[in-house]
């Protein structure tokens, strides 16, 4: 027999004035640093990045100034921008070898998964892929938030037996995407939404993903590695994937009469969730989410057919998850409820909605990188230790 190790033993678990073990499942409402990255107020319904609102920047910004604003904390001049842009355009095409590796995944993984795997060879192909000097990140960030949209729109149309598009260095980054992925000039309502999903899924302070880049690079590990295991924190249901779960289930419930019958069948007994609801952070309306249902909205008009059904069923579902779950539990409909409407009025596969939201997070990751490593120290939590120990070890033939 071992003993069981008492909380005394383990004095940095307890709680400085009661003496209780203190354990902080999920890290909820813990600072692991100071940041002037991003701001949010989850019960006031605010988000800012670098200060701006998030509501301004989707009406004034595009994503390449919020891109340069994330990164160097302040807003760009005209001329500032023309280069920053420029240098967007000129590192969006891939490497041969990546476009061979393309070619090779398996067709029928998920989107995050290649994403993972290109990004991680992207790196393998960079001479300066140790370099985590501050002009080394930021060389490295702009290399892959210009060539992961790329990435995306190749393997969609390759997966899908389709010639691939080129970068056109024309076009802006949002217009170049769908260029890309439909091999035709958007119309300017699609890009300019598109563009805006890029800047309201740019940052999100210290999310699940975020961390795990931080956690990485806090070991002084490299940024693709950084970036590998934010994509991999980033595909879970519970985060980022939650766009594609939305769309799926809005699949399921099928028309917005059968909103009712679902909703009591599946989130009244607590044998789902829904998916596109509730905050770790907002605890009242999600900013972002008010901005694209309102692209939402307008594309349901414009669009019609199944883009007006999803519009319709989104928009009964919200309001149950509003009356029923908002007001009682604070848990409202976020982001992820809506953005995949949008995309899809886009007519971009639902699977990819995910590698979409990571092409424009990368830059948040990135920030969160050069802010934790400029005054660096390794992120190690402890966990209370609720066995026992000095357990007598028996032998095999014993046992
Ligand atoms: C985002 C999320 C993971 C936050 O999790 P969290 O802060 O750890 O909250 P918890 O998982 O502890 O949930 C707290 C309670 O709210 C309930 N809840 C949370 N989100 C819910 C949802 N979307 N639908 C129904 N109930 C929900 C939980 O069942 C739990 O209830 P309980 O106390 O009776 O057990 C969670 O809200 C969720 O799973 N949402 C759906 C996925 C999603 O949209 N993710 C994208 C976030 S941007």
């Amino acid at each position: 027999m071992g003993r069981k190790i008492s909380p005394e033993e383990q004095s940095w678990c307890l709680d400085k004035v009661t003496g209780k073990v203190v354990i902080s499942k999920g890290l909820e409402n813990i600072c692991i640093d100071k940041s002037t990255i991003c701001y949010i107020d989850g019960f006031h319904s605010k988000l800012y990045y670098r200060g701006y609102s998030i509501e301004d920047l989707a009406k004034n910004s595009t994503y390449e100034e919020t891109v340069y604003l994330i990164l160097y904390g302040k807003l760009p001049t005209r001329r500032e921008l023309n280069d920053f842009s420029g240098w967007m355009r000129e590192e969006r095409d891939i490497p041969r070898e990546v476009i061979e590796l393309l070619a090779k995944i398996p067709r029928d993984i998920e989107p995050m998964e290649m994403l993972r795997t290109a990004v991680s060879y992207l790196g393998n192909l960079d001479p300066g892929r140790h370099d985590m000097s501050l002009e080394g990140v930021i060389r490295k960030t702009i290399r892959l938030i210009s060539k992961m949209p790329t990435i995306i729109a190749y393997w969609y149309r390759i997966r899908d037996g389709k010639e691939i598009v080129c970068p056109d260095p024309r076009l802006n980054h949002a217009e170049n995407f769908l260029y890309m992925m439909h091999g035709g000039k958007p119309e300017q309502i699609l890009a300019r939404a598109m563009d805006v999903s890029f800047i309201l899924y740019a940052e999100h302070e210290m999310n699940a993903s975020a961390f795990t880049a931080v956690v990485i690079a806090s070991t002084l590990s490299d940024y693709y590695s950084a970036i590998v295991g934010a994509i991999g924190a980033l595909r879970g249901p519970l985060h980022g994937y939650a766009n594609v779960e939305a769309m799926k289930q809005f699949d399921e419930i099928g028309s917005p009469e059968n909103v009712d019958k679902w909703y009591r069948e599946y989130i009244l007994t607590g044998r789902k969730r829904v998916m596109g609801a509730g905050h770790r952070v907002y605890k009242t309306y999600d900013p972002r989410a008010k901005i694209f249902r309102e692209y939402a909205r307008e594309f349901a008009e414009r669009y019609g057919g199944k883009v007006k059904t999803y519009y319709q069923i989104a928009d009964r579902l919200e309001e149950y998850v509003m009356k029923q779950l908002c007001e009682t539990r604070n848990i409202c409909t976020n982001c992820d409820f809506w953005s995949g409407i949008v995309y899809y009025a886009m007519g971009i596969p639902v699977d990819l909605y995910c590698a979409v939201f990571a092409a424009a997070r990368t830059v948040g990751w990135s920030a969160h990188v050069i802010e934790y490593v400029t005054e660096n120290r390794i992120l190690r939590p402890r966990l209370y230790y609720d066995g026992e120990i000095d357990r007598e070890y028996i032998p095999i033939e014993n046992r």
